[in-house]
C-alpha cells in the first residue's frame, strides 16, 4: 500500500520528465458490465478534465454513467484541497454513501480521488474512520483506475495507492467531453511557484510541460471532430517549456495552437511572474487567441505579497497590468483574490480595494484564506480571526461586483462574437460565450447551437449581458 508522503512531495529535481503511455488489458474491458457509475467532481478546470479522462477509462471497462449517485452501483468523487470547504463538501458526500451502504445498498463500491488522497491527513483519516471506502488512488496515477478498480472488486480489502514523486507524463488516455463544441487541453502539471499558502505544488508534483507535438496533435484532432474552441490548462501555463532542454516557450506554443485553425484559444492560469512582452504580443497578433487573461494577483498589498511569496509587488503588478490593457485592444482581465492572509491589516485590505479600484476587473473570484496542513502560510501565528476577514470579503465582492456591472454597461449596443452553446434556463432563450468569456443570452433558433454568430449586447448585468443575434 503506498501513501501519500509530503517529504517527497515538495522535492524538486532536474530529472528528465517521463513520458508514458496508457495501457490497459482486455480482461478488464468487461469488469463494469451491466454496472452504472456516478462521479463527482470538485474543484478547478483541471480536475474537470480529469473527469473528462475517468468518464472514459469507467466506459471503457464498460461501466455506464448515471446522472444520479443513489441509483449508481460504483460512485468516485474526484476531490479538490484548495480550500477547506471543498474537504467539507467531500466528507459530506462520504456520510451520505455511507449511509446508504449500510440502509439500502451494501455492495455500492466508492472510491475516492483527485487532490485530496495527496494529503497525508486525509489518507490517514481514511483508513482509520473510513475503512468502508472501497479504494484510493491520486494525481499521479489517475491512468491506474482500471486496475485499482478491478482489484477493488475482486479482494474484500481497502486499497490505496497514492504516489508522492514529482510526477511523470501519461500520454492516451481516453477522453469523454462534455461539451461538443469546447475542449480543455492540458498543457502543463504541477506547480514549482509553491506559493506559501498553496498545497497545489504538494498534490499536483513539479512543473512539467507535455511535449508540443501532442499538444498540436490533440488541438488538430479537435479541429477535425468540429471543436470550435479550447482552453489550454495548467496551474501555472506561462511557465510552459520552462523544463524543455531546448528553447520553446508559451508563445510559441500560442502561435503553433493558432496555426492549427481552430476558431477559438483560451488559456488559463497565467502567473504574473512569468507573463513575457513576447506573449502579450502573440495575444495581441493573432486573432483566434481570445483577448481575455486570467491574472490572479492575490493581493494588493506588496507586504502581504511578499509573505505570500508571489515574486511581485502592488507597483509591478500595476505595470503589467496596464500594459496588457493597453498592447491588447478590448482585453478583459479577471482575476483571484484572497482576503485574510496571517497578517494581513486593515492597511494590507485597504492596498488590496484600491488595486481593485486601479484594475477595475472584468471578473473576480474572491476568496477567504483557509490554512493548508503543512504549508508555510498554516504556520504563521497572526491568523486572521473568522469574522474579520468574513467582513473583508463582503466589502471586496461589493467593490468587485460594482465593477463586473460597470464594465459589462460599456458593452451596450456593440456587436459581440459569441459561441452558442445551448438552451438557457429561460424558455425560448439561447446561451453563449462572448469572446472575453461573458456569458450572454437572448433569443434565436436551435439551430445556432454549436456555432459562432455576432450578438448586440443589449442590457448588461452583474454576472451575464442580454442580446439579440444580428442576422
Ligand atoms: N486559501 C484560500 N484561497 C486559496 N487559493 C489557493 N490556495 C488558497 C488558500 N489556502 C486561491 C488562489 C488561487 C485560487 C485557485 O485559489 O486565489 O489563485
Ligand atoms: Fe498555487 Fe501559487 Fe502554484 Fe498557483 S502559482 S498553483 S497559487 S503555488
Amino acid at each position: 500500500m503506498e501513501l501519500p508522503d509530503y517529504i517527497k512531495a515538495r522535492k524538486r529535481s532536474k530529472e528528465k520528465v517521463e513520458i508514458e503511455n496508457y495501457e490497459i488489458t482486455d480482461d478488464l474491458k468487461e469488469i463494469g458490465k451491466g454496472k452504472k457509475y456516478f462521479l463527482k467532481t470538485y474543484g478547478c478546470q483541471m480536475n474537470e478534465h480529469d473527469s473528462e479522462n475517468l468518464k472514459a477509462m469507467l466506459e471503457e471497462l464498460s461501466f455506464v454513467e448515471v446522472d444520479d449517485y443513489k441509483k449508481a452501483d460504483l460512485v468516485l468523487l474526484n476531490t479538490c484541497s484548495i480550500r477547506e470547504n471543498a474537504h467539507n463538501k467531500a466528507f459530506g458526500m462520504l456520510g451520505r454513501l455511507k449511509h446508504i451502504k449500510e440502509k439500502e445498498n451494501p455492495n455500492l463500491i466508492v472510491g475516492l480521488c483527485g487532490c485530496m488522497a495527496q494529503e497525508e491527513g486525509v489518507v490517514d483519516h481514511i483508513i482509520n474512520k473510513y475503512k468502508w471506502v472501497n479504494f484510493v488512488f491520486g494525481t499521479h496515477n489517475m491512468h491506474r483506475l482500471p486496475f485499482i478498480l478491478s482489484d477493488a472488486l475482486k479482494k474484500n480489502k481497502q486499497q490505496i495507492e497514492v504516489l508522492s514523486r514529482e510526477g511523470n507524463i501519461i500520454e492516451g488516455i481516453p477522453v469523454k467531453r462534455d461539451n461538443p463544441y469546447k475542449a480543455y487541453v492540458n498543457i502543463i502539471y504541477g506547480c514549482d511557484k509553491f506559493c506559501t499558502y498553496c498545497i497545489v505544488p504538494y498534490t499536483r508534483g513539479k512543473q512539467r510541460s507535455r511535449n508540443p507535438k501532442d499538444i498540436i496533435r490533440e488541438v488538430e484532432k479537435l479541429v477535425s471532430d468540429g471543436y470550435k474552441e479550447v482552453t489550454l490548462l495548467g496551474q501555472n501555463v506561462n511557465a510552459y517549456g520552462k523544463d524543455f532542454d531546448y528553447q520553446y516557450t508559451m508563445e510559441n506554443l500560442l502561435e503553433d495552437v493558432s496555426k492549427t485553425g481552430i476558431e477559438r484559444i483560451f488559456f488559463m492560469t497565467s502567473h504574473p511572474w512569468d507573463f513575457t512582452d513576447g506573449l502579450i504580443d502573440v495575444i495581441a497578433k493573432c486573432d483566434n487567441v481570445m483577448p481575455y487573461v486570467h491574472l490572479p494577483v492575490q493581493s494588493g498589498s506588496s507586504r502581504i505579497l511578499k509573505l505570500m511569496g508571489r515574486r511581485y509587488t502592488k507597483e509591478s503588478y500595476i505595470e503589467l497590468f496596464d500594459k496588457i490593457r493597453e498592447r491588447i485592444p478590448n482585453v478583459c482581465i479577471s482575476t483571484d483574490i484572497i482576503v485574510g492572509f496571517p497578517g494581513e491589516e486593515e492597511e494590507d485590505f485597504q492596498d488590496t480595494l484600491d488595486l481593485v479600484e486601479h484594475c477595475k476587473y472584468d471578473n473576480a473570484f474572491t476568496f477567504i484564506y483557509s490554512p493548508r496542513e503543512k504549508t508555510p502560510a498554516a504556520m504563521l501565528k497572526d491568523q486572521v480571526p473568522e469574522e474579520v476577514k468574513e467582513e473583508r470579503l463582503q466589502r471586496l465582492n461589493a467593490v468587485v461586483n460594482k465593477y463586473f456591472l460597470e464594465n459589462n454597461k460599456k458593452l451596450v449596443g456593440k456587436i459581440v462574437p459569441v459561441l452558442v452553446e445551448g438552451t438557457s434556463e429561460k424558455k425560448n432563450e439561447l446561451f453563449g460565450y462572448t469572446n472575453t468569456n461573458k456569458l450572454i443570452n437572448f433569443a434565436g433558433r436551435d439551430d445556432l447551437i454549436g456555432k459562432i454568430i455576432n450578438v448586440r449586447v443589449t442590457e448588461a448585468k452583474t454576472w451575464s449581458l442580454d442580446g439579440e443575434v444580428v442576422e
